[in-house]
């Protein structure tokens, strides 16, 4: 139980995006954004299309210098180079995959654990002393992440040749691969089937469990509302909530923010009773030539719903 003696629990934030804004010419697309993610969670970042999620995440990994504000990991602010931030600890994958098509499987892996490794070109060119027993921590860590993601079975595969969903994963692996502290998914279940989003949302738990915290962009409701400890909600470049799933499923401009608010002068409750009580009373009423119309019967919402 709780008392007032208890301390406060200790949130440790592991990324810490203060004030961020992004002008492109006269294009605000990320309008004061601020943002903590905390050791241990997943955070999920959703809003409509170009709402700015993407430009956001580029600003945080160092492909976009931000027009204003500032992020910092693990307490040091991080400079907009996005090598120097890979380096720093985090990892993200790409909205449109950016894998190395002609490369296999597991080279694919190896690319990615490149920050990580002490060997330089030189050595690896010469096959220095160091080489091969780095050359075989690096396949050994590879194949583990294959294990982990569950594509060791593919690891001689040309990355082209996988189906897309896999590749997603690949792409997952690869940025595990420099050893994170926090990644960052850009749309992880485009394109997947339901059991392959069911598995990729078992994947972010596993990593999330192993002590990774996680910051999530997805249209896909079901998949953020199940995964993340807590929301965020960007719209036209501003953050709109931040919340708990609970919260954010519940609030009005969220749903407004998603569907659009009813337009001014739009039809209410009352008058599209009217509407549809009339409709019926026509549907009932016998056509002049006494043959009872079985075309005119009013489309009910569910027959027009096909969401
Ligand atoms: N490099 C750029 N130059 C100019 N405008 C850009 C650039 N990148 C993004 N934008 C604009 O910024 C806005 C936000 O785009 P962004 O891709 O971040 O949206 P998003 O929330 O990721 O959308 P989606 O869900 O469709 O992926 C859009 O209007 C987009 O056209
Ligand atoms: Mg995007």
């Amino acid at each position: 139980m709780t008392t007032s003696t208890d301390p406060a629990p200790v949130t440790t934030p592991v990324l810490d995006a203060s004030g961020v804004i992004m002008r492109f010419g006269g294009l605000t697309a990320v309008n004061d954004v601020s943002l903590q993610v905390n050791a241990g969670e997943i955070v999920g970042l959703i809003g409509p299309n170009g709402a700015g999620k993407t430009t956001f995440f580029n600003c945080l990994t160092g492909l976009y210098i931000p027009t204003e504000g500032t992020v910092s990991y693990k307490d040091k602010v991080l400079p907009p180079r996005s090598h120097l931030v890979t380096q720093a600890g985090i990892a993200r994958t790409f909205q449109n995959i950016r894998l190395f098509a002609n490369m296999t499987v597991l080279e694919n892996v190896l690319v990615g654990r490149h920050t990580r490794t002490k060997e330089g070109l030189w050595s690896a060119l010469l096959r220095g002393p160091g080489f091969k027993k780095a050359e075989r921590e690096s396949h050994e860590a590879a194949m583990e992440l294959l294990e982990f993601t569950g594509l060791a079975h593919k690891r001689d595969h040309l990355a082209r040749n996988l189906p897309y969903g896999e590749q997603r994963k690949l792409e997952i692996a690869r940025a595990l691969a420099s050893k994170p502290g926090l990644l960052l998914l850009d749309e992880p279940t485009a394109g997947m089937n339901p059991q392959e989003t069911q598995a990729c949302q078992e994947l972010v738990f596993a990593i999330r469990d192993q002590g990774i915290a996680v910051l999530v962009i997805e249209h896909d409701m079901r998949f953020i509302f199940n995964l993340c400890d807590r929301v965020a909600v960007l719209v036209r470049g501003e953050k709109l909530v931040e919340g708990t799933p609970d919260v954010v499923q519940a609030d009005e401009r969220v749903v407004a923010a998603y569907l659009g608010t009813p337009f001014e002068g739009a039809p209410g409750d009352e008058e599209v009773a009217e509407v549809r009580a009339a409709e019926a009373k026509a549907a009932d009423t016998p056509a002049a030539d006494g043959a009872t119309s079985t075309t005119s019967t009013p489309r009910t919402e569910e027959e027009g719903d096909t969401a």
